[in-house]
């Protein structure tokens, strides 16, 4: 077996929740019930009790013009003031916000006082640059303190922001500029990223540079990497000089439930990327409803730490909106995890003594590929909770955290959402629910998901089907910016009724959901719907595998058949030949799974194809398994992988 867990088999295994986590969990027990009752008094009284409104709902939702949801429609309220200024007003201002690291090792610290400061004032930069309510601004920034207060100072005059990942190049930021019509890109010179600085600014200058006017009239600048930039006068503005010229006072004033918080782009099945457009009141609603009762959160006591950066939509919900909106203390990372060693994470958690870890399943396989000794020299006994997301865990993995990260007794909540639903849908509760590795198990309380055939009928318990989201939330999206028949088009023309998740599930016997990853990863193999995230986890569970990824190639006689890439463990390369290597590992497949899922080949790589979040893209993979030239790998962490897979493959 794996490092770190004992030799039961996995399967069939369950954890009920811990005793004296059932005993203070912030989800009680008949969370559930009260929901099930009276789904929308229910949502009502969330939004009442854990938002601070300017003028109080008194409609919950409006879905008369379905699929554009209205919820809270006729109360109003300031996200910014929810997430900072109320929090001082109770008296918690000296209660640590952010303690953010730099890469380099440098640490800042900011109250929740410190934090209202900051925000006000860089609100009345933004109003001093032109920026009013509903114009766009796009956030181009390393994962720093400035990189927060933007985001809220942003949605505290009502304006619109639109994060961009900093790992996207100047012509996919471009594209989103163009897309938001923004009038303003706040970046820095560069930042820290495995011990050098990447330059940010550099790529503002190109991206503004292309042919064709932009909307853009301002962009401002922080300092952060210290490296040269390039200047154009009257356009840019140091943020430093100009943050010193303005009033410290500003007063936020409350805007309408379904003002629009903000756009993030997100890859769909073309091209080009989709505006996915959040608004106020239900978002904050549903986020600070999950950070709260997903996470067990005890704000007085708990140190939080969700590694994903604000470019994603884990960022906005789980690392701006949902912790500060309820007072959370959490920590911010500008780094990756092993510089300048391995174990930089750990040591991390120990510093600060991260009571809740917040992670992708990406990061913790590759800790298991580099040894339990990185993990096992730090002191981790703070953490009670784990959680994952992004893509599904297997079960090994899930394990692997628990036995290794979490010491055999924190819970973990593994929990499935989208960019488009804003906020996490399908969670186990910790201290309520008995988890089982590898599932997300259930609903969250107030959400109703379903699992249906091509028709639309629901699967029963044992079948796998179509994941669909079958009555509104209040952090659904409200649309693709500029382009509502896309928004139609794309989640609602599939079932009409019901919004389409693009990801295949089953239920298990006991009713419960395992994700099996998005439909254009499942495979028809002679007729069989085979998972890739099913055989991937498969290979995974095999002791010489660090990581592989799964595709469907076309197949003259079955349709699609199942190549694998696989990343072996670094002793495994020692031991046995790479001939023996592939066909242990199809044997092992196919005796996990069936012989219908036994990989028609396996590729043998020393890395995988990866964005910038993490996710395989198994696209490129694909046009390898079928010796096609590789397509567009512009959104690639590292464009030379490609390169190398091509060459092993021959
Ligand atoms: C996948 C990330 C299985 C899924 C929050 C979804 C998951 C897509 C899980 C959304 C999970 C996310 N288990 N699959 N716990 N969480 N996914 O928009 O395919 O970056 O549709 O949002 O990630 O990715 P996105």
């Amino acid at each position: 077996m794996l490092d770190g867990t004992d030799d039961q088999p996995i399967e069939g295994r369950t954890f009920p929740p811990p005793a004296d986590f059932a005993r203070t969990a912030s989800a009680g027990p008949d969370l559930a019930g009260r929901a099930a009752a009276d789904r929308l008094a229910f949502w009502a009284e969330q939004a009442l009790e854990r938002l601070t409104w300017a003028q109080a709902p008194t409609e919950t939702l409006d879905w008369s013009n379905a699929p554009f949801a209205r919820w809270f429609a006729d109360g109003t309220l300031n996200v910014a003031y929810n997430c900072l200024d109320r929090h001082v007003e109770a008296g918690h201002g000296d209660r640590v916000a952010l303690h953010w690291e730099g890469e380099p090792g440098d640490a800042r610290s900011l109250t929740y006082a410190e934090l209202t400061h900051e925000v006000k004032r860089a609100a009345n930069l933004l109003l001093s640059l032109g920026v009013r309510a509903g114009d766009r601004v796009i956030v181009y920034l390393p994962q720093i303190p400035e990189a927060v207060v933007t985001m809220l100072a942003v949605a505290r005059i009502g304006a619109v922001h639109s994060v961009v990942f900093g790992g996207f190049s100047a012509e996919s930021l471009r594209a989103r500029i163009d897309d938001a019509g923004a009038r303003l890109v706040v970046t820095a010179d560069g930042g820290w990223r495995k011990g050098a600085v990447s330059p940010l600014k550099a790529a503002v200058d190109e991206a503004l540079a292309v042919d064709g006017d932009s909307t853009v009239e301002h962009v401002l600048v922080v300092r952060r990497g210290g490296n040269d930039v390039s200047w154009t006068d009257g356009r840019d503005v140091w943020w430093h000089d100009a943050i010193e010229t303005v009033e410290a006072e500003h007063v936020a004033e409350p805007f309408e439930a379904e003002h629009p918080l903000f756009i993030l782009y997100t890859s769909g099945t073309t091209g080009k990327p989709k505006g996915i457009l959040h608004t106020s009141g239900g978002y904050l609603t549903q986020v600070a409803y999950t950070h709260s009762v997903v996470f067990d959160l005890h704000p007085e006591t708990d140190v939080y730490w969700c590694t994903a950066d604000v470019g994603w939509i884990t960022g906005h919900s789980y690392v701006v909106y949902g912790p500060l909106a309820n007072g959370a203390t959490q920590v911010l990372y500008e780094g990756t995890p092993d510089f300048p060693a391995p174990g930089r994470w750990w040591d991390i958690v120990e510093k600060y003594g991260v009571t809740i870890f917040y992670t992708a399943p990406t990061a913790i396989r590759g800790f298991m590929k580099s040894g339990r000794e990185i993990p096992g020299a730090r002191d981790l006994t703070s953490l009670r909770l784990l959680g994952s997301v992004g893509e599904p865990i297997n079960p090994e993995a899930w394990l692997w955290f628990r036995e290794v990260i979490g010491a055999g007794r924190t819970p973990i909540v593994d929990t499935w959402w989208q960019t488009e639903t804003g906020a996490q849908m399908i969670s186990p509760l910790p201290g309520v629910t008995t988890t089982k590795p590898g599932s997300a198990q259930t609903p969250l309380p107030g959400i109703v998901v379903d699992v249906v055939d091509d028709h639309g009928t629901p699967v029963g318990n044992g079948e796998s089907g179509l994941l669909v989201v079958s009555e509104p939330w209040p952090s659904m999206l409200r649309g693709i910016w500029g382009d509502p028949d896309r928004y139609v088009e794309t989640y609602w023309s599939r079932f009409g009724d019901r919004y389409f998740a693009d990801d295949g599930a089953r239920r298990d016997e006991d009713g419960d959901i395992w994700l099996l990853g998005r439909v254009d990863d499942v495979m028809n193999v002679s007729g069989h719907r085979l998972s890739t995230a099913e055989i991937e986890s498969a290979l995974v569970s095999h002791p010489i595998v660090a990581e592989s990824a799964v595709v469907g190639a076309a197949d003259e006689t079955t349709g699609q058949a199942v190549v694998a890439f696989v990343i072996l463990r670094n002793k495994a390369k020692t031991t046995q030949t790479p001939e023996e290597a592939v066909a242990a590992l199809r044997a092992h497949v196919a005796h996990q799974i069936g012989a219908i899922a036994r990989p028609r080949s396996v590729v043998l790589v020393d890395e995988l194809p990866k964005t910038r979040s993490g996710k395989i893209m198994r696209r490129l993979l694909r046009d390898v398994a079928e010796g096609r030239e590789v397509g567009d790998t512009t959104t690639l962490a590292d464009t030379s992988v490609m390169s190398v897979i091509t060459a092993e493959m021959r």
